[in-house]
Parts: C-alpha cells; structure tokens; sequence
C-alpha cells in the first residue's frame, strides 16, 4: 500500500506579494536607506546624481515597491534635456537585497516605462547594466553622441525611445530640465508630493 503523503506547502517569507505604488513623503527616509545599502553612502558623488541635484523628479514617475508594509523597492524618473531633445532620465532603481530575484525590479520597471509612455514622454535614458536593461528594451544604438556631466562607461548608457527617432541625431551633453526643488529640500530631498 502505498502511504498516504500530505503535500507540503511552504508559505515562506518568499511567498509575500508585493505592490508598486506612487512614491509617498512617507517613503522617503526608507528609500534613502535603500539607496545608501544598495549603492554605498557615497553615491551622491555619481555622475548620473547632477542630473537629480536639486530637482524634482517628472511628476507621477517616483515608485515604490512595498511588501508586507515595508518598502523594498523604488525607482524614479527626470526630466533632461539629451542633446536638445527632451527625454527622460532613469534612476536609481534599487530593491532590497532581502527581496532581490523576485521580479520586483522588472514590475518597478515596467510599471515606471509604461506610466512614462501614457504620460507622453518619447524617450528614457539611463546608465545601467546592459546585461540587465536590455530585457525592457533598452540599447545603446542611439546614445553614441551623447554625453554625461562627469565621468561614465560609454557601453552603459542606454536608451529607450517609445516614440520611433525621438533621439535621432542627439548629439551633446545630457542636463537636467525638471523643475527645482525649494531650497531647503535640495540635498536628499524627498519627491515633491510624487503622484
Ligand atoms: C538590479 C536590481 C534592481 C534588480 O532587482 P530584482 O528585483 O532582483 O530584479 P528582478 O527580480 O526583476 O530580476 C532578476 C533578474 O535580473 C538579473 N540581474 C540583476 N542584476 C543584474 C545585473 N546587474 N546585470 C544583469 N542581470 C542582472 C538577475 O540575475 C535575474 O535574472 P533572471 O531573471 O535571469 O533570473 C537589484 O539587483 C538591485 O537593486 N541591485 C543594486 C542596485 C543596482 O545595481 N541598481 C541598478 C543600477 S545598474
């Protein structure tokens, strides 16, 4: 006879969802704790942070990723100007490192590119892993001519543009155009009310 097996069910912590949602003032302190663990405390001196000083994010394009009340996840979205065209500048994206490998990335991803699309912008940019941005489309095919204020790796500055030619012939210095912040809040300063 064969013995009769309950199956085994493990509701491990794994199994928690999660959800994407507009950043909050709430989140703020909680991000930049992420952000500190995720990319050192010394990471305002990256290049990519001259394109953020000061300046608010695109309004609606601060996400937070939250699981179990705690957030684990954001991304954010900011205005630039590539060489005279608009677009849109990504970053940081970071997940806590408890909650990594569960797609938690890809759905402040995806969930970011598509807001960023319905809102009308043409094109995002972003420094990043090609290795890892490549699976949402983006390449470095139309970044040859541009540039960062600071020092950066040509092969990963990557583009993406929803609207077919939106930074065709961008040439020249990526700068920030998103509007500024008060100046009391201009050093790791929350999103000014992101929806
Ligand atoms: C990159 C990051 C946001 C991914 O978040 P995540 O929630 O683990 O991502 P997902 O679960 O959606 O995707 C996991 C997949 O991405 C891959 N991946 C993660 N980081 C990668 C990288 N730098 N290059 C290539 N692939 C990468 C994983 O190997 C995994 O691959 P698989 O789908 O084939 O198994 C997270 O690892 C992180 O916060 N890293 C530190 C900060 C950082 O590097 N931010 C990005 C700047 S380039």
């Amino acid at each position: 006879m064969t013995a009769f097996r309950k199956p085994q069910i493990a509701l491990t912590s794994k199994a928690a969802p999660f959800a994407i949602r507009s950043e909050r003032a709430v989140d703020v302190a909680a991000r930049e704790a992420l952000l500190d663990a995720s990319f050192g405390e010394d990471r305002h001196g990256r290049t990519c942070q001259r394109l953020r000083d000061g300046r608010a994010p695109a309004a609606g394009l601060a996400l937070s990723a939250v699981r179990e009340g705690k957030l684990v996840g954001t991304v954010r979205l900011w205005h630039v100007s590539a060489g005279g065209r608009p677009a849109l500048v990504l970053g940081p994206l970071a997940v806590d490192p408890a909650c990594r490998e569960l797609g938690i990335g890809a759905a402040l991803m995806h969930q970011a590119l598509a807001a960023a699309r319905a809102r009308g912008h043409e094109a995002v940019i972003l420094l990043g892993d090609a290795s890892y941005y490549a699976r949402f489309g983006f390449s470095a095919e139309k970044t040859a001519g541009l540039s960062l204020p600071g020092p950066f790796e040509r092969d990963r500055l990557l583009a993406i543009e929803f609207t077919d030619g939106a930074l065709d012939g961008a040439e020249g210095m990526i700068v920030p155009t998103g509007s500024a912040l008060p100046k009391r809040r201009s050093v790791r300063a929350p999103a000014a009310r992101a929806a």
